[in-house]
Formats: structure tokens, sequence, C-alpha cells
């Protein structure tokens, strides 16, 4: 199955020598959903040509670096996150030689790359998992409980619903933490980590600069799988280890995959997406030895308050610094609510985002949020693909995918099956749908208001949400240190925060209506633009302003 580079010339990065190390510590790194970026062959899914053919927006945004969600040949249970063969790209986005030529043509702007890695599960039609005796010894087989084994060896639940156990045909069954087309590998197997090692080796020697791992706190499990005695397992995803996710056994994996990663040359870097109990547990993943980032959930979970985000920002910062990594920031990604939706609007959403480009350390961004899009929620039940949402569709058939009051809006936002309306595929273009997306359809419907969203309708606008992320970002590079310096809090108002950087002060307003406070300087670029007179200035509700100092 695996595709043959015929390439002699893998992609290597263009112009590695002489950097400073460290390229990753301040940088701007950019989701690409891949099936919802840019479709060059009008199937109505995103491909890697397609997205090639838009790195130039990438490098005109003025973003540091791409990552790539899963493109490996996969049956796409989960978007992808079902890998069959670690080594292949799935025909609906390209071919390893799109895979390489994507990565030189990212090199030859100067933009980094960094692939998803997806080790805690396969897809159940991975030749390992279809092969039942090599099944047995590489995932997590168990005897079931009760007379006849007709019970589930625990009471662990799938993240996305119901048990996290499948029963086979021979009557054992096999752990799942998602859905039961990834079947948990057993990483107890030393063929586990053998494979996984040889999977990033050829990756790197096709030139990626790094990897976004999946479900970093997943791979190992407590001895005897013991039983959690909780519902409601979802809930405490994140607030407390668990005896299947943040095992400590975890960091000897990433130990030795930062081995790995050092031993090629450049600045290769793994970035764990894991859901730890608190600030201090996140930073065991970015200890010296250890990986190069973690995602900052707690931060893309704070409430729209100044009190909270100060609070998040505080511990980010102080936890991370223990170890001497940078902190990451991120506001959206293709699991969660698009932030300007939910945290309230448009408004909040540029505003949140000025923070985040504000605060010291490097900044995730998702595809479309410099567009401003919000979440799509009427998206009808026919066409979502989140299998998720399948697994609970018997009590989510409304096709409304906002938050229910009594909902945590953030609670892995949207494994209850909400995650197609982020993925809607983005626009680029033009007054009807695809809007540029492709030649053809888009796999999931675009909203007609989305003609005035498109790159193309705010290119040159200078009120536009596109121009105001350019902005941000032109900004970010001008003003040294702005990146990874320092960072001192100012007294404020309540419900205001102000803290000053190198070359900057930020000041952002969590109230719905203006503050009145003394001018800092002179605005450098602002969310809402503030009003100044006579040495006062009423900084705008839900508002945020960089000053120059
Ligand atoms: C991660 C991915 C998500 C996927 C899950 C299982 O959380 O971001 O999209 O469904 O892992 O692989």
């Amino acid at each position: 199955m695996t595709q043959e580079l015929t390439s002699t010339d893998p992609a290597r990065p263009a112009a590695r020598s002489g950097e400073a190390p460290g390229w990753w510590r301040d940088a701007v790194i950019y989701q690409v959903y891949v099936r919802s970026f840019a479709d060059s062959d009008g199937d109505g899914i995103g491909d890697l040509r397609g997205a090639r053919s838009r790195l130039p927006y990438l490098k005109d945004l003025g973003v540091d670096a791409v990552w790539l969600t899963p493109f490996y040949a996969s049956p796409q249970a989960d978007g992808g996150y079902d890998v069959a063969d670690y080594r292949a790209v799935d025909p609906l986005f390209g071919t390893l030689r799109d895979a390489a030529e994507f990565v030189r043509a990212a090199h030859d702007l100067g933009l980094r790359v960094i692939v998803d890695i997806v080790p805690n599960h396969t897809s159940d039609r991975h030749p390992w998992f279809r092969d039942p005796d090599l099944a047995r010894e590489r995932y997590v087989f168990r005897p079931g409980k009760g007379p006849g084994g007709e019970l589930p060896p625990n009471d662990w639940e799938s993240v996305f619903g119901g048990p996290a156990w499948t029963r086979t045909e021979r009557g054992d069954w096999y752990l799942h933490l998602f859905a039961p087309e990834q079947p948990d590998l057993d990483w107890d197997n030393p063929d586990v980590a053998a494979e996984f090692d040889s999977v990033l080796r050829f990756w790197l020697d096709l030139g990626v600069d790094g990897f976004r791992i999946d479900v970093a706190h997943g791979m190992v499990k407590a001895p005897g799988l013991p039983d959690i005695g909780h519902g409601a397992q979802a809930k405490l995803i994140g607030s407390q280890v668990l005896p299947f996710f943040d095992q400590d056994g975890v960091h000897a994996i990433h130990r030795s995959w930062r081995r790995l990663l050092d031993s090629y040359d450049g600045d290769r870097i793994g970035v764990a997406e894991a859901w730890a109990p608190s600030p201090e547990r996140l930073a065991l993943y970015v200890r010296p030895d250890e990986l190069h980032q973690a995602f900052n959930f707690p931060f893309l979970t704070a409430s729209w308050d100044a009190a909270a985000l100060r609070e998040v920002i505080d511990a980010s910062l102080a936890a991370t610094a223990s170890v001497g990594a940078p902190t990451t920031w991120v506001l959206s990604n293709h699991d969660v609510v698009r932030h300007p939706t939910r945290l309230g609007g448009p408004r909040r959403g540029r505003a949140a985002t000025l923070l985040m480009l504000a605060l010291p350390g490097s900044a995730y961004l998702y595809q479309g949020e410099e567009l401003g899009l919000p979440e799509v929620t009427d998206l009808p039940d026919e066409v979502r693909q989140d299998p998720a949402f399948l697994r609970s569709r018997r009590t989510h058939t409304t096709g409304d995918n906002v938050p229910r009051a009594d909902e945590d809006p953030a609670d892995l936002s949207g494994q209850e099956g909400r995650r197609d309306g982020c993925r809607v595929p983005i626009p680029w273009s033009g007054d009807r749908p695809p809007y540029g997306f492709g030649p053809g359809g888009s796999w999931l419907p675009q909203p007609p208001s989305w003609r005035r969203l498109s790159v193309q309708a705010q290119t040159g606008d200078p009120a536009s949400t596109l121009e105001l992320y350019r902005a941000a970002l032109s900004l970010r590079r001008r003003l040294p240190g702005l990146g990874d310096g320092s960072l001192t809090w100012v007294p404020a108002p309540p419900g205001v925060l102000a803290f000053a950087r190198p070359g900057m002060l930020c000041t952002l307003n969590t109230l719905g209506h203006d503050v009145e406070i003394p001018v800092p300087g002179e605005p450098l670029l602002a969310s809402v633009t503030p009003v100044t007179r006579d040495g006062l200035t009423l900084l705008p509700g839900d508002g945020c302003v960089w000053w120059a100092i």
C-alpha cells in the first residue's frame, strides 16, 4: 500500500543552516485542516495540491509554519485520525509526491511544515489489526466480565460516547478510547514503539520540521486497567489523571522521540496534544528532554473574564518557565467551536486574537479564523460526518450545534457531536459556494453569508478581520522581543487587563461597555478603534488595543 517516492531529491529545508535555533519558541503556526482548505481536483474535498497552491497566501499572511492534519491512507472514520497506512497518502488528498512537493514549496517560501502523527490508535483497517494474531499482540484485548464474558472488561467510556470496548467475534474485547474503528495500540509491546520510530524517520527524511502528536497523553494505560467508577468520564478529561489519560509512563515515549528528533539536522519539533489536569502537569510534556511545545487548552477553555484570563495566563507562563519552555496559545482548532462563536460574537473574537498574539510564546491559528469565520450552527444532520455526532445522534437530532446553557462549551468542545461546524471549507473568492474552495463543490455546505467573509472580499479593507490578522502578525515580526520576551502586568480597572511587552502595551476590556483609562501611548493596532481625548481614552467594550510605548 505504501507509495514509492520516486523523487531522488527529497524535499530538504531550503534555508536551515545559519538560522538561529529555536524558531518554534515564538512561531505563529497555522493549522491547515486539509480536507477543508483548498481543493485542486473538484471532488469537493481539499487536498495537498490545493494546499500547496495557497502557500503564498500563508506567507503573505505572515505565519512561520503550517501544521497539516492527517492526510494518510485512511477509511476516514474520524476525518483521517484513523490511519491505515502511516507511510502513504490517501488518494483523497493526493500522492506521496504531492506531500514532498508541499514540503519543498513551503521551505522555498521560508515556511516550516509540521505533520500530524496518530500513535494512540490506528484504523481498524490497519494491516496489524486485520491480522487476528498480530492484533492480539499489538492492541489492547481483554476477556469480558460476567457470565460468558458478555460485559466489557472495565467501565471506561469512549471520548465519543458509549463504552470504550467492542466485542470481537472470538468473544474477547478490544479497547478504543475513541471510535470502534480506532483500536488503541498496546505500547507495552516494543514492536509498536519500533514501528513509530520508523514512521517518524520516514517523514523526517522527507523533510518535515516536526510532528503534532495526537492524543499525546493517551498511549500508556494504568496497569490492570482499573475501573474509574464514575459515570460521566468525558467531564473528567483534563481535570484529573485518569487510568487512560496523562499516565506518567507516556513521558518515556516522548523522551525517546525527542532523542530521535534531535538526531536530525535543523530544529525539528514535537508538539503535544495533551489534556492534562493542570498547567504544572502539562509542563511535564515540555521538559528540556521531552517535547518542544504542548497545546495550551486551559487558555482555549478560559471564559471571557479578565480575572479568569489573567489567572490562566499567569499559570501558563509560570508552569512553562519552570521547565524553560515557551508557552503556546490557541483559541480555535478542528475539534472546538470556533472562538468568535464560543466567546459570544465577532467583536470578542477579534479582541481575543489580539490578546493572544500579544502574549509571549508561540501561537496556533486555525484556518479561517483570520477571516473571522463563525461556527456553522445549522448544518443538516444528513451532511454531518463527525463520528462523535454519528454515535450520539439519538440525543443530537436538531442540527443545532451551539452549546446549550447547561453545557460546558469547551468540553473537548464538540466531542458531543458538533465538530463538523468548525470544519466547513473556507471561502476564498466569488459570490457563490464553493467560494473559490475548488473547481467542484464542497463536502460541507457553506453559508451564503460567507461571500462577504472570503479572502478576496476582505483583502484591502482595513476594517476587515483578515487585515487585522495581517497587521498583527506583521507587528509581531517588527517589534523585537515581542515573540519570546517578558510580560509585565500594569494596574487596570476591574474587567480590564493591561500588560507591557517589549515595545508595546496591550489593553483588553472584557466588559460590554467602554471603560475610561489614561491614554497609555499611541495606538498601534485595535480590534475596535478607541476614542482618545484630553489625556483619556475610552477603551471600547469587548475590545483590545495595542499601544506603542
Ligand atoms: C484528537 C484529534 C481529534 C480526533 C481524536 C482522535 O483529539 O484532534 O480530531 O478525533 O484525537 O484521534
